[in-house]
């Protein structure tokens, strides 16, 4: 016992005079590891008369508390000199300028969405959004495609394997129209939104993602006609390319969810008439880009929605994102939007500090 005293008095000691946190382990494990000296005090214990062990028992755990709090506190003391070293060294000099390396870029998909609600929210819209999972009612029953309608097998839907809970199908929206339903259940009329987001179809190559970005836009008022639709793609086409010699094309077509349908094609003119989009001049059947659909809102959808379509009209129309920023920007590959290289988001990225503005042009490079 007495020489368990007096080990216990030297590494006391050595404990209050050790350096580093290694010399504090090594004189752990020398004291309570497997084979220290206080571990097999302890097992002497076991071959003690009982009236030894009472004198001897509290005496040795006694050693041992002091010898584990005492490697405690000491630690305590070097992690905190350590830590006042370390602040003490490094200082940060807040006027340095930030580093050059790791700055981010803006992707395009997001600058053209922010572009876009720039220039409409100069003609008076509003930004909705609606949810990427759908069910199968918003996204093609109120938009005038029952179940059987030959309509939705073009859109190689994405569905999930379980209904919710009225039963509806649940899907991966496939357009951004379902949030013209939602807009209209939810804030009635009269209704002046784009809806910006992501939209998804079973599709790929140069040209088609599985995952791709609309803008849908509503308008629903009194004595709405297709001369407003008209107006207002020209003058967000011209806001968008900042270019006043945009010309359109509109075409008859077909969506079961506009009555009449149209789709428009891009095309700009030089000074002398000539058409220059796409390099082809006046080349038969080149010179125009497909660029969006759209359409007089049929009154079923309007209906569909709890409208009464006596009284509102309106148009609506759908435009690629990914489309209008390749057009734009020059990219040609669809591809490498979504691939995450910082090569090409430095290259086709823009600065944080860009914001798109009407006054300082909607599309200022990085
Ligand atoms: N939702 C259609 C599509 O994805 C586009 C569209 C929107 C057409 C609105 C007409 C009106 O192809």
């Amino acid at each position: 016992m007495q020489e368990l005293e007096s080990r216990n008095e030297a590494a006391l000691a050595a404990i209050a005079a050790a350096q580093t946190p290694d010399e504090l382990e090594a004189m752990r494990v020398e004291a309570l590891g497997k084979q220290g000296w206080i571990t097999l005090a302890l097992k002497t214990l076991g071959g003690m008369s009982p009236d030894e062990r009472q004198v001897a028992g509290p005496r040795i755990q006694g050693i041992r508390a002091a010898v584990s709090d005492a490697l405690a506190a000491r630690k305590q003391v070097l992690e905190d000199a350590l830590l006042e070293q370390r602040l003490a060294s490094e200082t940060l000099d807040l006027t340095l300028p930030a580093p050059a390396a790791p700055r981010g870029s803006v992707h395009p998909v997001s600058q053209v969405m922010d572009e876009l609600a720039e220039i409409f929210a100069d003609l008076g819209f509003s930004v909705a959004t609606g949810p990427e999972i759908e069910d199968d009612w918003h996204n093609f029953t109120a938009l005038n495609m029952a179940e059987t309608h030959p309509a939705r097998a073009m859109h190689d839907t994405f569905y999930f394997p379980d209904a919710d809970s009225d039963g509806r199908k649940m899907l991966l929206r496939t357009h951004t129209s379902p949030v013209q339903i939602r807009s209209m259940v939810a804030q009635g009329a009269p209704i002046r939104i784009i809806a910006p987001g992501r939209v998804y179809r079973s599709d790929s190559d140069a040209t088609h993602t599985p995952m791709f970005h609309q803008v849908e836009g509503l308008v629903i008022d009194r004595d709405i006609h297709l001369g407003h639709l008209k107006w207002t793609l020209e003058t967000f086409l011209k806001g968008f390319f900042e270019r006043d010699d945009i010309v359109l094309r509109l075409r008859p077509s077909y969506f079961p969810f506009t009555e009449p349908s149209v789709e428009v094609d891009v095309g700009w003119q030089d000074v002398k008439g000539r058409r220059v989009l796409g390099g082809d001049g006046d080349a038969p059947g080149h010179g125009w880009m497909e660029l969006l659909g759209s359409g007089m809102v049929n009154r079923k959808v309007i209906e569909f929605a709890g409208l009464d379509p006596d009284e509102w009209q309106g148009f609506a129309f759908g435009v690629g994102v990914d489309r209008l920023a390749m057009l734009k920007y020059g990219m040609d590959d669809l591809r490498a939007f979504f691939d995450g290289d910082n090569r090409w988001l430095a290259h086709y990225g823009f600065s944080a500090f860009d914001q798109p503005t009407l006054s300082a042009g909607v599309g200022a490079r990085a």
